[in-house]
């Protein structure tokens, strides 16, 4: 197992140290600054008329991500359900419909419910898993495979950082297809990605360091709130849930505007915030949400941008690259953190009590 780990103390800290690898991989022979970008897994299909993404856990956080991408780069109408919920509604769907079910495995039972049901119902089913062979892939019209190697550690990182890669691919394809998106912006996201993983490589060090010393700080915590908007809503999601899987600590995720609606009850100095508060167009509505918690006492760790002013206690600065792709930075940022946390308390950061990595029963 110490081999395997490659010189890691956990496979989670080898699987977050991989995420640059990820990314080229991922975009090899599918994005390019000549060609833009190919998807011969969809050769044949039109662009859906409507899409619902259906998954489960950290894959559900990542098509939450890529709603957003998809709808605004290719003006696509996009539902994202949790599996379990999805599999027993009164579903309308027709052939028109596309679903795409994410799952690293390819087992989960629930998305494998989910996609077999919309299959009856007429609709087409892209799988977008990390398993070859998985019964996802095996089931589905269409497959794309996230190709982020195997993830050992129950706690997901790397297939994540694949699912966002390959979102954002399939968005641009989409908008492409449907001619809503500008040619520039098209080049600028090609070029970014393709950029991607040089960046991440030279930043992951560093990033591990703040996230140690942040883990000294505040891993007596009981309690925390992650708070994001627009396309760093889900990854305060998934921020939470990697903090909750594997150091125990409660953590919940909520959108930073929805906070005056409940969770600002909770703020006192004992109940830290992690926000995202990056350089776009919603900074100054994250950053009069951040107002409000410091006016009640409460701590916040916030992941920013060079040049950005905030009230908080630790602002943890963060290169900047192009519009979406600033989540591939956050994203190692909230793993690492968590990862510190649950290393410096103690915890079987590999395999945490109660979870499994592929869910196969309801
Ligand atoms: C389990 C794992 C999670 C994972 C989820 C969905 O709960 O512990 O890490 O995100 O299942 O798994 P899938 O393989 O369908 O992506």
């Amino acid at each position: 197992q110490a081999a395997q780990k490659g010189g890691y103390k956990h496979f989670m800290l080898k699987e977050i140290f991989e995420q640059p690898r990820v990314v080229a991989d991922c975009i090899a022979g599918r994005a390019d600054a000549v060609h833009g970008v190919r998807l011969p897994e969809l050769d044949g299909l039109a662009a859906p008329k409507r899409l619902h993404i259906v998954a489960c856990g950290t894959s559900y956080h990542a098509g939450l991500w890529g709603m957003g991408l998809i709808e605004s780069w290719a003006r696509i109408p996009v539902r994202v359900e949790i599996a379990s919920e999805f599999r027993y509604r009164d579903l309308i769907l027709d052939k028109d419909d596309v679903v795409l079910a994410i799952s690293q495995s390819g087992e989960t039972a629930d998305t494998l419910a989910g996609m077999r049901r919309a299959r009856e119902m007429g609709a087409t089913v892209i799988g977008l898993c990390n398993v070859v062979g998985s019964t996802v892939s095996r089931e589905a019209d269409h497959v794309i495979y996230t190709q982020a190697g195997p993830e050992i550690s129950v706690a997901s990182t790397k297939a994540m950082c694949s699912q966002l890669t390959l979102l954002l691919l399939l968005a641009l394809h989409w908008g492409r297809q449907k001619g809503t998106l500008p040619a520039d912006a098209q080049a600028s996201a090609v070029r970014g990605l393709v950029g991607l993983p040089s960046v991440l490589e030279a930043e992951l060090p560093r990033m591990r360091e703040v996230a140690q010393s942040l883990s000294r700080k505040y891993s007596s915590a009981r309690s925390f709130m992650y708070l994001g908007r627009g396309v760093q809503f889900p990854l305060a999601l998934e921020g939470a849930l990697k903090l909750k899987e594997i150091s125990y600590i409660h953590a919940e995720g909520y959108a930073s505007g929805e906070m005056k609606h409940g969770p600002i009850a909770l703020i006192d100095p004992e109940f830290p915030t992690f926000a995202l508060a990056l350089h776009d167009d919603l900074f100054p509505k994250v950053k009069s949400n951040l107002e409000e918690v410091q006016a009640r006492d409460g701590r916040i760790v916030a992941i920013t941008h060079p040049g950005l002013e905030l009230p908080v206690d630790d602002a943890w600065v963060i290169p900047e690259v192009w519009g979406p792709l600033n989540s591939f930075l956050v994203l190692p940022c909230l793993q690492l953190f968590a990862y510190e946390v649950a290393d410096y308390l103690g915890k079987d950061v590999d395999q945490p009590r109660n979870l499994a990595k592929s869910v196969t029963v309801e």
